[in-house]
């Protein structure tokens, strides 16, 4: 008995320890890791999702790193460089040490974040299949294009309809009375002589004729102009609330407005300069944020839609205008601290451009790079059309 005892107490104890192992993790995780770790979202460290993957599922070497970060990104073991890039990444915030910790300890954490991981997939995974047909349409002018088309679908379908009706109508009253006793011909041989003849094809040409044109022109005037234009983007990103209510500058964002052809869209870590720190937001709390800190993480860049869009024939540099010209945003992009969501303010056309040229003045005094010209016009101002902005070689390439 007493040896029975001793044989079977190991294997108790095992089978024990393991039982209590996963339910340890979490307890584990919420006493060390908690205040710099969360599963689902980057707080100090990184979320930590789908860590087994990244560290191609050896828990060896992450019991290693997490047991003293630093001698690990140091080291030269299977992944320093990947951890010192992570270290980089973050700032060189350095992780705390848990030589404290065993390696069992560390394990139960481990097994909690995987049981995590696992169970945020599947929760994701319901909503994303649901979700999955609304993603932002980025076919240009889709949306103006679909309404036409499907009424002139409806119309279609109805015309069809009514000739159908006429037509099942029409052999009833032409039908010979001795043959509807004998037998009645099926609805497809009383159609075959209405779909055979001229009138039906003509008019089956017509509609598909005019169906034609109209998508087609419809898909041509949305390629260059589309004033208004406001496409979905992938993040609730406001200008109102950043530009006008917080008043940051738009070039803090937009930094290349100044210095040369592109003002260009802010990468992720701009959006980060804040919200490292302000991961909930008053209206969609912690959602629209999150995608931004997932970008970081994956270093995935936020796929922003574009607006407005030049056709490639044609040069414009933004500094010319905001730096030499000294033209407000506004003024070619409407109140943009107003818009929830930014559209295309001006038509951009040809006109648009040279209707400003010809009115815009250009002060000649407060420029030095228009001295010489200023000198042999004896004039203070002059339009921008005096200074070449008419010509065509200036705006086309
Ligand atoms: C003081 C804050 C802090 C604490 C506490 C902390 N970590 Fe970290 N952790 C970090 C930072 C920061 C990084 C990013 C790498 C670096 O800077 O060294 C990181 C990275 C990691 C990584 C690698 C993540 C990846 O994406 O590859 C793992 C795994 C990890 N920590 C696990 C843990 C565990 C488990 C605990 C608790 C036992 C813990 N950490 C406690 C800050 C912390
Ligand atoms: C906090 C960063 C930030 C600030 C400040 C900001 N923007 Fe933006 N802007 C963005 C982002 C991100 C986009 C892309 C998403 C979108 O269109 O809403 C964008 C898009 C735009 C677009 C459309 C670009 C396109 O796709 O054609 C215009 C125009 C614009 N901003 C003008 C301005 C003006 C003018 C200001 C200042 C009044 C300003 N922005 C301030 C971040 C910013
Ligand atoms: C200079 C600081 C700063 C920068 C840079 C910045 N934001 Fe914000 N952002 C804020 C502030 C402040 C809030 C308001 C938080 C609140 O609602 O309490 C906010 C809120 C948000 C919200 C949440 C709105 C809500 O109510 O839930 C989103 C989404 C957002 N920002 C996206 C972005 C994106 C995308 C970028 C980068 C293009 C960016 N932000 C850059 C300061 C900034
Ligand atoms: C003279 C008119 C004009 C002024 C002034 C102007 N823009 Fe633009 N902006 C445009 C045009 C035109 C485009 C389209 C450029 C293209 O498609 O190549 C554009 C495009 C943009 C874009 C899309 C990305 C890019 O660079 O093409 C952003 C962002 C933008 N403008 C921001 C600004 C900001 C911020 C200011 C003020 C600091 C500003 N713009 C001033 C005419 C103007
Ligand atoms: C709101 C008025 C305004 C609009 C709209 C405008 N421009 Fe201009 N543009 C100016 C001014 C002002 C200057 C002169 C800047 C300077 O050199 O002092 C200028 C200068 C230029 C120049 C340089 C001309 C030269 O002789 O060096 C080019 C090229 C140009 N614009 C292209 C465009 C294009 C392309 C568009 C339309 C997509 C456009 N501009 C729309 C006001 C405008
Ligand atoms: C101030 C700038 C500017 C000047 C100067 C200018 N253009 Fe344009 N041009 C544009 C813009 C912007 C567009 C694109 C408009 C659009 O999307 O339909 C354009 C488009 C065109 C197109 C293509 C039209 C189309 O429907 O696709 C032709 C051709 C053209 N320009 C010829 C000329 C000729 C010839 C001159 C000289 C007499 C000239 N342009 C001078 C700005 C300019």
């Amino acid at each position: 008995m007493k040896s029975a005892m001793n044989w079977l107490r190991p294997i108790l104890g095992a089978v024990l320890l393991g039982t209590l192992w996963a339910q340890d993790g979490k307890a584990l995780f919420q006493a060390n890791c908690a205040s710099c770790h969360a599963v689902n979202k980057r707080v100090v460290g990184p979320a930590l999702k789908g860590v087994h993957e990244r560290w191609g599922n050896d828990e060896a070497e992450l019991i290693k790193f997490i047991q003293n970060s630093q001698a690990y990104i140091n080291g030269n073991f299977k992944y320093s460089a990947y951890a010192k890039k992570l270290y980089e990444e973050y700032n060189r915030t350095v992780m705390t040490a848990f030589t404290g910790l065993t390696e069992a300890e560390i394990k139960s954490i481990l097994d909690y974040i995987k049981a995590e991981t696992e169970a945020l997939a599947k929760a994701e995974a319901a909503p994303a299949a649901a979700s999955s047909g609304s993603t932002p349409a980025a076919g240009e002018g889709a949306g103006t294009a679909s309404p036409i088309l499907w009424v002139l679908a409806l119309a279609l379908g109805a015309i069809s309809l009514a000739l159908l009706i006429t037509v099942a109508a029409l052999s009833k009253v032409l039908q010979p009375q001795e043959a509807e006793s004998i037998s009645r011909p099926s609805l497809w041989e009383r159609l075959q002589p209405v779909l055979r003849s001229k009138r039906f094809i003509a008019l089956v040409l017509l509609i598909g004729f005019v169906w034609w044109v109209s998508a087609t022109t419809v898909k041509a005037r949305s390629v260059g102009l589309h004033k208004g234009y406001q496409p979905v983007q992938p993040i609730a990103f406001s200008h109102k609330l950043h530009a006008g209510q917080y008043k940051i500058a738009c070039q803090y964002c937009h930094v290349g407005v100044e210095k040369g052809k592109s003002a260009t869209i802010p990468s992720t870590n701009i959006c980060m300069n804040c919200h490292n720190y302000i991961q909930e937001g008053s209206r969609y709390g912690t959602k629209e944020i999150a995608k931004i800190l997932e970008s970081w993480e994956t270093g995935k860049p936020i796929e922003w839609v574009r607006i407005h869009n030049l056709p490639d024939l044609v040069y414009f540099n933004h500094a010319q205008h905001v730096k030499v010209g000294g033209i407000a945003c506004q003024t070619c992009h409407g109140p943009v601290e107003e818009m929830e969501e930014v559209y295309q303010y001006s038509d951009l056309s040809m006109g648009w451009c040279i209707n400003c040229h010809r009115q815009t003045k250009v002060d000649l005094t407060a420029n030095p790079y228009y001295e010489r010209l200023h000198q042999a016009l004896k004039e203070k101002t002059v339009t921008v059309e005096q200074i070449g902005g008419l010509e065509c070689s200036k705006c086309h390439y």
